[in-house]
């Protein structure tokens, strides 16, 4: 081996072994460096390390290097380029891909942003005084050894993904074009702005003039702004144009759809999923979610000739996915479908579900995750037989079987055609070919992926759920059917007078030992944990904190070893929320989780927690979801206080108050047709005003803030104790004020409230306890609404009910859209 061949050797081995060592260093340049203490060390490597700025908290590249004991090298001040601070190097390795700059810079060349010195350069050098020191951790960037918690860097999208392949089984495309716009139906709560699918042309049709550059029929397209059924109106009508066959029969085809809720780029048809690799839609990718180094993979595509034409951040996948399929296909033969999307999620940052669909791989599938929700359905068509092989994918990827598979977002997509489904984990691929599903684990390590092996969990869901039966609005029949979601979110945890969670039980110990207790959640969600928040001091003598998670985060606020954080999410996937519980696991806290989500990012990320049992709850307004986790935080509060004999006569009065909770929402519920009148009576409102206090001071805001997302009317929820601190100047005779003032410590205090409020003429709607109406109103001037009466703790959650259904018939009467507010989605995986 002649001098330069072993140089050229060495240089490779050593950039190998730094590789593995700084796993997110870029590579670029073997510029000689020297260090500062005139130590010249040979065989050096320039590096480009990224760097977290913990001041501003932006990302920022600073060229590095390493000496020939792989120690770290910079200069001796490392200024962050936004706000120009020196930043704490020893703090500021957190180095996001570990492979990203590796194949940006070995496969598509230096990015021009960053520039190269062409002179040697002196750095500080941390050479260690002996190689027993060049161990020790804390000279070394601390670089992630597990890939970082990716979810947590960034937030999710809302939207709804969805993917139907049928295998062994013929099906016609107009079935296979209702099974996936109805799918979209399903997912349309969680945007619904605009939406597309993806199907299969005929070799004869669609393109057969140009040269496509696969053997294969080329996918057809829709996009359409607007609801689900702008796009069913505009397939239709496409389908016509193209001149498609609805009823050929298919025995193997992939679709992809998607549901959106715009984030990069208006609602337009361009903006709209499937995405697309460019002309002849080599490769179409569905997204749920957020590509947070999109503009720079952008800038690298572009630079290799790729043209974008939407606003998203969706589209550099399809597109880099042909960049990798074209420079795999240059080389020595072929490349599947999962090293493609392998490769492209080494390059992705941010949080995401993806499903693949390529005319280069027809009638397969990939999807892949990290971070947003994604799940498998598995549809076996023939005998129940079968469906037992399906708890073992060993037998799914052997059996030849008719079959169907989903994707989907959310299993209220799959649930009307199969309850056999397996849940995504992250940094999963999903490989659907040849009727076999096959799960490879990804990891930044290894080259290869592991094979996974996944049972079929049985879905405890029934389509009645996901359907309205015989109400007009899902949010009606929400608010109706909390009478069975309490008692089902109650089943099992309430016997002989005890509350067992099993959730909890293996830290109850650590709970009760806490210095505090935090709620943390947003909109509704936090509005239950303050219902719940007086309960659970009196019965837990542990002082409760509220957070907003948003607010927790925005003050960096105190957070302790000693503390328990309860985390309370109906969907567990709300940006805000899983922001926050990442900042508590970082501080060490207890993290308790409440959700309604079996499965959810908090529901997996949390070191214990309660699932409220709700059911599917579709109507964007939170309704059912809220009284139960009201209920569980109840629950809660009497499990971790059942050691006290001091409140032993309380918790006895709760349990007695919960077991006759069902009845008493079933009785509140028979108010509708007064509420509908009251809605009536304020149909054209400007603003409307509720005040509670105490165990109702949640009534309030809650009740305010259905007003103000379904109705689109102002609305303000304000703590009674206030009044007089500021509100008391708005009060005239026409403003309507809704009083809460039904039994409990603080009703002598709201009747004084009335009273002030009657001496200035107010506008007064009181809700009270049956039998009070004369004690709030005495000249029975103002409308009074009379609610069943049950013990202090659980009266909120009657008491919402009445507001609950007012939100409703306001809506309806005002003629807004009562499922699906205007600008809101289900659950807000945005910051
Ligand atoms: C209002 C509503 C929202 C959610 C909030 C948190 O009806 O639904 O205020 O409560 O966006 O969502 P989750 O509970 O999913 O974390």
């Amino acid at each position: 081996m002649d001098g330069n061949r072993a140089k050229k050797k060495g240089v490779k081995k050593a950039r190998h072994e730094l590789m593995v060592k700084f796993p997110t260093a870029g590579i670029v340049s073997n510029q000689p460096i020297t260090c500062m203490d005139g130590h010249s060390p040979d065989g050096l490597l320039l590096l480009f390390l990224k760097h977290h700025c913990l001041r501003c908290e932006s990302s920022f590249w600073y060229s590095g290097g390493f000496d020939e004991h792989n120690e770290v090298m910079h200069d001796e001040e490392i200024v962050c380029s936004t706000c120009k601070q020196v930043v704490d190097h020893s703090a500021v390795h957190t180095l996001k891909n570990k492979y990203i700059f590796l194949i940006l810079v070995f496969l598509l060349g230096i990015p021009p942003s960053l520039s190269v010195p062409t002179k040697p350069r002196i750095f500080n050098c941390q050479r260690p005084k002996s190689r027993r020191a060049s161990a020790s951790s804390e000279s070394r960037p601390r670089l992630a050894t597990a890939p970082p918690l990716r979810l947590f860097g960034s937030v999710a999208t809302m939207c709804g993904i969805f993917a139907y392949l049928n295998y062994n089984v013929g099906r016609e495309r107009r079935y296979i074009l209702e099974v996936l716009l109805n799918g979209l139906r399903r997912l349309e709560y969680r945007g619904y702005d605009s939406s597309g699918i993806a199907i299969d042309s005929d070799m004869s049709s669609v393109m057969q003039s140009k040269s496509k550059p696969y053997d294969t029929a080329p996918p057809v397209v829709f996009r359409q702004e607007g609801k689900i059924e702008s796009l069913v109106t505009s397939v239709y009508s496409e389908v016509d144009k193209l001149d498609l066959d609805l009823e050929k029969p298919f025995l193997v085809h992939a679709g992809i759809a998607h549901t959106r809720w715009a984030t990069h780029g208006v609602p337009a048809p361009r903006n709209s999923h499937p995405q697309s690799s460019g002309e002849f839609d080599e490769f179409l990718v569905v997204h749920n979610g957020i590509i947070t180094n999109y503009e720079v993979l952008k800038q690298t595509l572009v630079r290799h000739g790729f043209t974008f034409e939407s606003d998203t951040d969706t589209e550099v996948i399809p597109k880099l996915a042909k960049f990798v399929f074209d420079k795999a296909s240059d080389g020595e033969g072929g490349v599947t479908f999962s090293q493609v999307v392998m490769e492209v999620m080494r390059q992705l940052e941010g949080a995401y579900a993806l499903i693949f669909k390529s005319p280069h791989y027809p009638n397969e599938l990939i999807a892949c995750k990290r971070g947003s929700t994604l799940l498998l359905g598995v549809n076996e068509l023939g005998g129940e037989t079968s469906r037992h092989l399906f708890h073992d994918v060993k037998a799914l990827t052997a059996n030849d079987k008719p079959k169907e598979l989903f994707f989907s977002s959310d299993l209220c997509a799959i649930v009307e055609h199969t309850k056999n489904y397996a849940a995504v984990e992250d940094d999963e691929i999903v490989h659907i070919k040849d009727g076999s599903v096959s799960i490879l684990k990804f990891d930044y390590e290894k080259e290869k992926p592991a094979s996974v092996q996944r049972a079929l969990s049985v879905l405890e869901m029934e389509v009645e759920q996901i359907k309205k039966g015989d109400f007009d609005h899902f949010m009606k029949k929400e608010i109706h059917e909390q009478p069975d979601s309490l008692t089902t979110s109650m089943r099992g945890r309430l016997k002989d007078g005890v509350v067992g969670l099993g959730g909890l039980k293996d830290h109850m110990r650590t709970i009760r030992r806490s210095r505090r207790i935090i709620f943390i959640g947003c909109g509704t969600s936090y509005h239950a944990a303050l219902a719940a928040r007086p309960i659970m001091e009196e019965l837990t003598d542990i002082p409760v904190t509220m957070e907003i998670a948003s607010d927790m985060l925005d003050r960096k606020a105190l957070i302790f070893k000693e503390d328990t954080a309860v985390f309370v999410s109906q969907s567990g996937e709300t940006a805000d929320t899983l922001l926050a519980l990442e900042y508590a696991l970082q501080h060490g806290a207890l993290c308790v989780g409440v959700t309604n989500t079996v499965g959810s990012t908090l529901a997996r990320k949390t070191h214990c927690g309660v699932h409220i049992n709700a059911g599917c709850e579709i109507g964007v307004a939170s309704t059912k979801a809220y009284t139960c986790q009201i209920v569980v935080m109840v629950m809660m509060a009497l499990a971790i206080g059942s050691d006290k004999m001091s409140t032993l006569a309380k918790r006895e009065a709760i349990i007695a108050g919960l077991t006759k909770l069902p009845e008493k929402v079933h009785d509140v519920l028979k108010l509708d047709g007064e509420m509908k009148a009251l809605a009536q009576s304020l149909i054209d409102e400007q603003s409307l005003l509720m005040f509670g206090r105490g165990n109702n001071y949640a009534t309030a805001l809650e009740g305010a803030l259905k007003v103000k997302e379904v109705a689109l009317m102002h609305s303000e929820g304000m703590l009674a104790g206030e009044m007089k601190h500021g509100p008391l100047a708005l009060v005239d005779e026409y403003l309507p004020i809704i009083v809460i003032a039904t039994r409990d410590d603080s009703f002598s205090k709201q009747q004084s409230v009335i009273q002030q409020l009657h001496a200035r003429k107010g506008r007064l709607i009181v809700m009270c306890s049956e039998g009070d109406a004369s004690l709030v109103c005495p000249d029975g001037r103002s409308r009074v609404i009379e609610v069943p009466r049950i013990v202090d703790c659980l009266q909120s959650i009657i008491n919402i009910i009445p507001m609950q259904l007012l939100a409703y018939h306001l809506t309806v009467l005002r003629g807004y859209n009562v499922d699906q507010p205007r600008n809101l989605a289900k659950s807000v995986t945005t910051q």
